[in-house]
């Protein structure tokens, strides 16, 4: 019960203060703000790697693919990973039968390249997967698959849609059963925590 009075105190604080508890003003676009637009997020992963170093900061550092790879002029790329044992150990690859030059070029790794040869900046990687994947792509641009964040009704606000690497490692594509992303969080839950143990309970669970 006194919690229930500290928060009528409280509520009639910031009422007294002229605050919003329930909506803050920031939360808000400001006024004239441009809304309505979808854009597909860009993964880091496709232009750097990590380093396994962290800042002054305590945020992981990482090194961009053109750091190495402009100095770098192989004439070859290799034909599995396993010829990887100067830098990039570990990678394992299962993605049908495709060769590392279905999708890399030799030399420019800020570059990969289409079935028919033309080069596309990595950052364009899913035109890349829509060759192949055709019925996906169509249900990703149908709002089918892939999921997204921010405003289903564009005229509320903006919207991000997932990159295809975002979800699956282009070199081990089956759906990983650890999420790469946080998984959807329920405000309401979360603020009425204490009221339902079955919840609290989950909650921690998740949180170990
Ligand atoms: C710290 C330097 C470094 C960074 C950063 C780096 N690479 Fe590499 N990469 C190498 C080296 C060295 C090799 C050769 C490894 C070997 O043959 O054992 C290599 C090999 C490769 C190969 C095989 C073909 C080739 O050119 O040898 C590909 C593809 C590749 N890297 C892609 C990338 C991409 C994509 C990124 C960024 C996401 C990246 N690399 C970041 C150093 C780097
Ligand atoms: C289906 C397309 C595809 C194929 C096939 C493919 N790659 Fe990649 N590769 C990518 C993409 C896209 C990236 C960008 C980084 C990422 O998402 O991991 C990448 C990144 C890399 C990197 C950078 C480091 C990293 O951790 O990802 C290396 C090294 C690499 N590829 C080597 C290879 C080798 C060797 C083969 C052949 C055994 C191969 N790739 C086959 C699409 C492909
Ligand atoms: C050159 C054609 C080609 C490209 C480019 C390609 N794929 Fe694939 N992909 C395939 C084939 C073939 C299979 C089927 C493998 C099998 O059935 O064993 C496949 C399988 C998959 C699967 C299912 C894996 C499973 O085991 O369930 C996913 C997911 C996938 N690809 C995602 C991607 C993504 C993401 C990209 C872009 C980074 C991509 N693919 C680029 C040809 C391609
Ligand atoms: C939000 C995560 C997410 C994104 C983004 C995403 N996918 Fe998927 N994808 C999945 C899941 C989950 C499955 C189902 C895996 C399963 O059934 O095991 C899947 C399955 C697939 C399959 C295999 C289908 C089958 O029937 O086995 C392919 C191919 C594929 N996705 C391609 C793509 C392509 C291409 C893109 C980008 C245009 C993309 N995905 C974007 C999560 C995602």
């Amino acid at each position: 019960m006194l919690r229930v009075h500290w928060y009528l105190v409280v509520t009639g604080l910031l009422a007294a203060a002229g605050c919003r508890a329930d909506r803050p003003e920031r939360l808000r676009p400001a006024p004239g703000a441009k809304t309505g637009t979808v854009t597909i997020h860009i993964p880091d992963r496709l232009t750097s790697v990590p380093t396994g170093e962290v800042d002054a900061l305590g945020k992981p550092l990482r090194a961009s693919c053109v750091s190495c790879h402009s100095l770098r002029r192989p004439d070859a790329l290799p034909a599995s990973m396993a010829e990887l044992d100067e830098f990039h150990g570990g990678l394992t690859f299962q993605h049908g039968e495709l060769s590392c030059g279905s999708c890399h070029v030799v030399g420019d790794q800020s570059e990969l390249r289409r079935a028919d040869g033309t080069a596309i900046a990595m950052r364009d990687a899913m035109s890349l997967c829509a060759q192949c994947h055709g019925p996906q792509f169509r249900d990703y641009s149908h709002g089918a698959h892939g999921g997204m964040n921010g405003h289903w009704d564009l005229s509320a606000g903006d919207r991000v849609r997932n990159h295809c690497v975002d979800c699956h490692d282009p070199h081990m594509p089956a759906f990983q059963p650890s999420l790469p992303v946080l998984r959807p969080q329920d405000r309401g839950v979360r603020a009425n925590r204490g009221e339902h143990p079955a919840r609290a309970g989950h909650a921690e669970g998740a949180a170990r």
